[in-house]
């Protein structure tokens, strides 16, 4: 049982927590650069958006908006966890933000194509 800590949904936020911090701090200067095109290589950005619409990027994509749903969502928590009075049900919150990440990622997912 060297590793029953990390049998539990809160161990798993964490989890999610930091690569879902890592992967959006990899995303984000990609995601300015590729902006920055729009302004200064306006048929670049073009390219870049035609040849990423694809459904293996849109995947993706998808799984970046559910990454940074649990991230906010879990971040709250965390936030709550430090600043306010301790509340039980860290579970069901850790539950919550599961489920509204995956509900945005639905939604994401049906405005895609
Ligand atoms: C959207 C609103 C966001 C909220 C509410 C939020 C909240 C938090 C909180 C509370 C922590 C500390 C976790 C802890 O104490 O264990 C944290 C860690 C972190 N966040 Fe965010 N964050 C947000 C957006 C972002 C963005 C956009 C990025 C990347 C560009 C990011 C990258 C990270 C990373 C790398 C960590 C460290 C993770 C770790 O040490 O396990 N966060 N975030």
């Amino acid at each position: 049982m060297a590793h029953a800590h990390r049998n539990h949904p809160t161990y798993w936020a964490f989890f999610i927590h930091r690569v879902s911090g890592v992967a959006l701090a990899l995303f984000l200067p990609l995601h300015l650069y590729v902006l920055g095109l729009a302004l200064a290589e306006s048929t670049a950005f073009a390219d870049f958006i035609s040849w990423s619409n694809t459904p293996g990027l849109k995947t993706l994509e998808t799984g970046l908006v559910v990454f940074l749903t649990a991230h906010l969502t879990g971040g709250l928590r965390l936030l709550a966890l430090e600043f306010l009075d301790w509340r039980s049900g860290q579970k069901s919150l850790v539950a919550l933000s599961g489920g509204i990440s995956l509900c945005l990622g639905l939604v994401f997912l049906l405005n895609a194509y």
